[in-house]
């Protein structure tokens, strides 16, 4: 038994435990297990306090104040806005469509048409499903513009898929200019007959 060695005190609601002195919480025993009445430390009513205190000021500033800072949103704007800005200024510089005749965008170029386009128009652009890519007939006209297009918006009835959620702007412009200035007026080995109008 548990309780054989504890003293009633009357006028409080717990029981002194005589051999240890513990404070023991009146009625509250369980197969012979009593729990203490312990004050709670010092330091943890503090830190209780503070987080109270803490918090009334942190409400005070988000919702009365409404200090920018303290707002999710706006923190990460800041944050992505000052990652933006220590990007080199390519990211800031106005997305352009041009041909591009530079090594590296034409060998990115290279890969996304070897990867993904040669199922269609041919390793060698002389096309197969889709149309021929070195002869001057373009059924969608023959500028940069027209060819970001039709990479961009695809012609999906025809079975030429819509590039813009799987290539990112500089990739469709790499594999074009790699399509006018690499493939164009070469001679592949199986040429498609031409289609459209010729430029
Ligand atoms: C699933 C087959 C397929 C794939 C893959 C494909 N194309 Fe096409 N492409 C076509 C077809 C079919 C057409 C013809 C559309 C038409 O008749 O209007 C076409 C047309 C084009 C045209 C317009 C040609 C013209 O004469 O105006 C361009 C440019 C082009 N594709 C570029 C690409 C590029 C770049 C890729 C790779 C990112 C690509 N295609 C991947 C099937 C495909």
């Amino acid at each position: 038994m548990a309780t054989d060695h504890t003293k009633n005190n009357h006028n409080e609601d717990y029981e002194i435990d005589t051999l240890t002195n513990d404070r023991l919480i009146k009625d509250h025993e369980y197969d012979g297990i009593r729990e203490l009445d312990n004050d709670l430390p010092p330091w943890w009513k503090w830190l209780f306090y503070l987080c109270i205190a803490f918090a009334i000021v942190y409400m005070i500033r988000l919702w009365v104040f409404h200090s920018d800072d303290l707002i999710q949103n706006r923190e990460y704007e800041l944050a992505m806005a000052s990652a933006a800005a220590a990007q080199p200024e390519k990211n800031n510089a106005a997305f352009e469509v041009r041909i591009l005749t530079d090594p590296a965008s034409l060998a990115a170029g290279k890969e996304t048409w070897t990867k993904i386009c040669s199922v269609c128009h041919l390793m060698d652009g002389g096309g197969l499903v889709g149309p021929n890519m070195t002869d001057n007939y373009w059924i969608h006209g023959n500028t940069v513009q027209d060819l970001y297009n039709t990479v961009t918006n695809g012609v999906i009835e025809k079975g030429m898929i819509p590039y813009k959620d799987q290539l990112s702007e500089q990739a469709r412009l790499d594999v074009i200019s790699y399509i006018l200035v690499d493939l164009q007026g070469t001679t592949p080995a199986i040429p498609k007959a031409p289609q459209g109008t010729e430029y």
